[in-house]
């Protein structure tokens, strides 16, 4: 398949999001096995750590995990158009600009969501890392922040940044308020609106734009491929993984042509715990990987007992790859 990321018809067009403590490679690689045609997203990776930190650790993934985006965190183009170089070198497919996280760590970095009231300085990240690499650069963010939260404010932001080279824009249909919520508040007390992201495209038709924040339906993911590029699934990945597979199964086979119906879960907990046997050789814990699939067997008979074997023997002193494939005799593995 080929990947057009940034093109004027975007490919993939469902993706999942990018995740602090939970998009991980492991992750990422049990995500590629449940939807083929899913975009993956890394977690938020600072510039800085990208320039100065340990880069295996922190960009090394599998060849499987394509198409792959990175995002990255920070507000100094310099520094971003550095990571985004070393990303390219490292194989991504694109590289995404982080304008939505709304955390206090992140806010007093002065990077994140409160870089959406400086959209020259967002289109000079933008720019800087544009001349960096031949990837596209694309840009994640909120609908607003605070009291900055009506439609113009959000049209002036996306036409700035658009003007620097950014094509698409994924954002997450709620504004951020940057005092007094926790960015888990921020994830559930601004209400959604879908209607200001469907404007914006309607205003910029030749922009993609990437609909995000409380999608969880099946009909929900087609509904908003009628009105908008694509589609982005955080915490309903997480909680119910094989989401994935539904969504592949109907609207991305569709699109793809593919003939794919999804594994069942013991062939899943199969490759997951020969993916295990490979990264424990390389010093990952067993529960590191494991950690990610506690929810294979949501709304499956047996799903708790299955939960509590995987998630107390996991962590056992010289736990291996075995504990995957014996916790099959405690769910329905259908
Ligand atoms: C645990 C967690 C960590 C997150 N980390 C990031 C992150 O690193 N970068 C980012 O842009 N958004 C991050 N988000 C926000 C998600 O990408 C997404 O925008 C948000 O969860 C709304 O989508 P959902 O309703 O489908 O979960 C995170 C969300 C969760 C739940």
């Amino acid at each position: 398949m080929e990947y057009r990321y940034g093109a004027k018809k975007l490919s993939p067009v469902v993706f999942v999001a990018p995740m602090m403590d939970h998009t991980d490679r492991h992750c990422r690689y049990f995500f590629r096995l449940l939807a083929p045609d899913v975009g993956l997203y890394t977690e938020m990776v600072m510039a800085q750590a990208v320039i100065h930190g340990d880069r295996e650790r922190l960009l090394d993934f599998d060849a499987s995990e394509h198409p792959l985006a990175i995002q990255l965190g920070g507000s100094e183009p310099a520094q971003l158009a550095r990571a985004a170089s070393i990303a390219t070198e490292y194989g991504y497919d694109e590289i995404n600009l982080n304008i939505g996280c709304p955390s206090d760590r992140v806010r007093s970095g002065g990077f994140g969501a409160c870089l959406m009231i400086q959209p020259e300085l967002v289109a000079r990240c933008v720019s800087a890392m544009r001349e960096a690499t031949e990837l596209p650069v694309t840009v994640k963010t909120r609908t607003g922040i605070d009291d900055h939260d009506d439609y113009p404010f959000l049209k002036t932001f996306v036409s700035t940044v658009a003007a620097a080279g950014c094509e698409t824009f994924v954002v997450h249909a709620r504004k951020a308020i940057l005092s007094g919520l926790s960015p888990r508040q921020n994830r559930v007390v601004p209400p959604l609106n879908y209607s200001i992201v469907r404007r914006l495209k309607q205003d910029f038709p030749e922009l993609n734009i990437v609909v995000n924040g409380g999608i969880s339906e099946l009909a929900a993911v087609s509904e908003h491929l009628e009105t908008t590029d694509g589609v982005m699934i955080g915490r309903k990945a997480c909680a119910d993984p094989r989401f994935l597979s539904a969504i592949q199964a109907g609207v991305l086979n569709e699109l793809s042509g593919r003939v794919w119906s999804a594994p069942d879960r013991e062939t899943v907990i199969r490759q997951m715990a020969e993916y295990a046997e490979q990264q424990m050789q390389r010093g990952v814990r067993l529960h590191h990987i494991t950690r990610h699939l506690l929810g294979l067997f949501v709304g499956m008979p047996g799903a708790r007992r299955w939960r509590r074997y995987l998630s107390e023997h996991a962590v056992l002193h010289g736990a291996g790859p075995e504990v995957l494939v014996n916790s099959l005799s405690y769910g329905d593995s259908g």
